[in-house]
């Protein structure tokens, strides 16, 4: 059997406001220890020679959240890009987001396409925040680009297909997820990277994010290295 190669790892950071809770803390605070638990998480994913990390940062769902709750959230993913800019340029790792981020308060924006604009050339890690994304609306959108592409005599009806599709998603240049992890307990997708995860590993852990350790994540990785992945055909025992 040849050895899984895991090269996108996708999260679902479930689980920071019922730890801040449990904690006696607001719901916020559980955001911003979440924001902290990302360093260790993301430098142990580039030890190990992972090359792609997508983070479900805020789906389009989760603008029904109390506005105070939001605006948290927004102003410590501008105090991360802050603080871990440089550490990112170092590692030579790219940054880019996967969803609509015109909606996000102007200041962090500009931090966002400050760190996109810094690393936009590097290739040794891509960290992928999902932001303001949502499965359902990315494939939506590539159907109205499509569209546009067909009207403006670009293409035709007969060039789509699930490799040309791909190209018109926010994830074009990435590879398919090959392991989702969620944090916090729950088991969904909740309308994350629909078309990405066509054939991820998925794999659901009882920790709340904040506190989701790099011996946890170590767990998960040594179960995906253990799994035989048959993309829908056959081993080669059942082949014969
Ligand atoms: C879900 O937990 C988590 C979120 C809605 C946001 C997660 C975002 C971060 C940790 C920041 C990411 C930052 C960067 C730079 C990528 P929840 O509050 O819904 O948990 P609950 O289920 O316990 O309520």
């Amino acid at each position: 059997m040849s050895r899984n190669e895991l090269k996108h790892i996708a999260f679902i950071m479930d689980g920071n406001g019922r730890w801040a809770k449990s904690n006696g803390l607001p719901r916020h605070l559980g955001h911003k220890k979440g924001c902290e638990n990302l360093i260790p998480i993301y430098e142990e994913c580039y030890k190990k020679g992972i090359k792609v990390m997508s983070l479900y940062a805020f789906s389009t769902e989760n603008w029904s959240r109390p506005k105070r709750e939001i605006n948290h959230l927004f102003a410590y993913l501008k105090i991360f890009f802050k603080k871990e800019l440089k550490r990112l340029v170092k590692d030579q790792t790219k940054v880019m987001v996967s969803g609509d981020i015109s909606l996000l308060p102007i200041k962090t924006q500009e931090v966002i396409n400050d760190a996109i604009e810094k690393t936009k050339d590097f290739t040794n890690f891509t960290f992928n925040i999902c932001l303001n994304y949502g499965g359902q609306m990315e494939i939506v959108r590539a159907c109205k680009l499509i569209v546009e592409d067909i009207r403006n005599n670009k293409i035709n009806i007969d060039d789509i297909n699930v490799k040309s599709f791909n190209n018109y998603l926010y994830t074009k240049d990435l590879p398919p997820v090959d392991l989702l992890i969620r944090t916090g307990g729950d088991q969904r997708i909740s309308n994350y990277l629909l078309w990405q995860l066509v054939y991820s590993e998925l794999m659901f852990v009882k920790s709340p994010w904040p506190i989701f350790s790099k011996e946890e994540l170590n767990e998960c990785i040594d179960k995906f290295y253990g799994v035989e992945r048959r993309f829908g055909g056959l081993i080669n025992e059942e082949k014969q």
